[in-house]
C-alpha cells in the first residue's frame, strides 16, 4: 500500500480580484503558510477523510459514491479532489487522507484550493502518473469547480506555481514575477468572507449593469498591468497607490465591508503607501504595502482598530512532495 505527503502554500490576491472572473489579469502570491496532506491507499473501496483543524474526524464514503448526497463542509474539496483525479484516470482503490493546516481556514488564504492541489499531487504520485503543472490545474480546477460552480482558479494556480504570478484565469497566463522582497502587512478582519455568496452578487450587478461593471473591470485590469511593471522594477510606493485605486473601484463595485475600510484607513493613517482589500471582500484580510520604518506603527493601528496581524512572507515554494 503506497503512501504519499505533498504540501502546498496558501495565498493572497495583491491586485485584480473579481475582475479575473470576468477575464481580466491579476496578481497573486504564495504565502509560506502551508497545507499538508497525507494519502495513503487502503484495501477499503472508500475514501476516509480526517481533517480536525476543521472537524472532519474519520469521514468514510463508497468510491463510486464521491461527490454525491450531503458531503460536510470541512470534506468537500477533498472528496470532489478525489473523484476529478479518480474520474480523469480511471482509478479504482480506496484511500486514506489526512489534511492539516498551518493557517485557519477562516482567514481566506485558500486552504481549499491548497488542499484539492496536494490530493491531486498525492494521488498522481501513488497512481505514478506524471503530471505537469497545467495538466495538474485542470484536474483541481475541475474539483473546484465541482464544488463552488465558479472562479478563476487563481487560488490553484498559486499553490501549483507558487512565488508571484500575473495570472488569467483558467491558467491561460500564468507568469512568475520577480523582484525585491515585497514590503506587505496582512491584517486579519476577523470576518469570514461568503466567497459564493459574493460571486453571486457581483454576477447580478454584471447582468443589472454590465457597462459599469465592465468599466470597473477594465480600469482594474489597467492597474494590475501597471503594478506588475512596477513591482518589478521595486517601485513598491507606485504599487501602493495603484492598490488604494484598486480598492476605490471595489468599494465601487460593493464588496468592501465597514470593517475592511476601517483596517485599511487606520494602516494608512499610520503610513501605508496604500492598502486594499485581498481576496472576495466582505471580510477575510486587507493588505497593505509600506516602508520598512512604518511597519511597527502600522501593525499596531490595525490591532487598535480591531484587526489581527498575520505575519506571513509572500512568494513562498509551489506544491512540493515531502515524501
Ligand atoms: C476570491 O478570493 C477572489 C475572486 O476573484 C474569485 C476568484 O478569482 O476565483 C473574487
Amino acid at each position: 500500500m503506497k503512501t504519499s505527503t505533498v504540501s502546498a502554500p496558501g495565498k493572497l490576491m495583491l491586485l485584480g480580484e473579481h475582475a479575473v472572473v470576468y477575464g481580466r489579469p491579476c496578481i497573486v502570491t504564495a504565502i509560506d503558510q502551508r497545507m499538508r496532506v497525507t494519502v495513503e491507499q487502503t484495501d477499503k473501496n472508500t475514501l476516509v477523510i480526517d481533517a480536525p483543524d476543521v472537524h472532519i474526524f474519520g469521514y468514510e464514503k463508497p468510491i463510486d459514491t464521491l461527490g454525491s448526497g450531503d458531503i460536510p463542509r470541512g470534506a468537500i474539496f477533498v472528496e470532489h479532489a478525489v473523484q476529478a483525479f479518480y474520474a480523469k484516470f480511471s482509478c479504482t482503490g480506496g484511500v486514506h487522507v489526512s489534511v492539516s493546516s498551518e493557517f485557519s481556514s477562516q482567514v481566506g488564504f485558500g486552504s481549499s484550493s491548497a488542499s484539492t492541489v496536494c490530493v491531486v499531487q498525492a494521488l498522481a504520485q501513488i497512481h505514478q502518473k506524471k503530471i505537469l503543472p497545467k495538466q495538474m490545474f485542470t484536474i483541481a480546477f475541475q474539483g473546484v469547480l465541482n464544488v463552488q460552480g465558479g472562479g478563476s482558479g487563481f487560488d490553484i494556480a498559486a499553490a501549483i506555481y507558487g512565488g508571484t504570478i500575473y495570472y488569467v484565469a483558467n491558467a491561460k497566463i500564468v507568469e512568475p514575477l520577480s523582484f525585491s522582497t515585497m514590503p506587505l502587512i496582512v491584517g486579519y478582519t476577523g470576518i469570514k468572507a461568503d466567497t459564493s455568496s459574493l460571486l453571486r452578487e457581483v454576477a447580478e450587478k454584471m447582468k443589472a449593469q454590465p457597462e459599469k461593471v465592465n468599466r470597473i473591470y477594465d480600469a482594474i485590469a489597467k492597474l494590475a498591468n501597471d503594478a506588475k511593471i512596477k513591482m518589478i522594477e521595486g517601485d513598491w510606493e507606485r504599487v501602493g497607490k495603484l492598490m488604494d485605486f484598486n480598492q476605490d473601484y471595489l468599494r465601487d463595485l460593493g464588496v468592501s465591508s465597514q470593517k475592511l475600510e476601517t483596517l485599511i484607513v487606520a494602516a494608512k493613517q499610520a503610513g501605508a503607501w496604500g492598502a486594499k482589500l485581498s481576496g472576495a471582500g466582505g471580510g477575510d484580510c486587507m493588505i497593505a504595502l509600506a516602508p520598512d520604518d512604518k511597519k511597527k506603527a502600522i501593525e499596531s493601528a490595525i490591532e487598535a482598530v480591531g484587526g489581527q496581524v498575520i505575519h506571513i512572507a509572500p512568494g513562498a515554494q509551489g506544491v512540493r512532495i515531502e515524501a
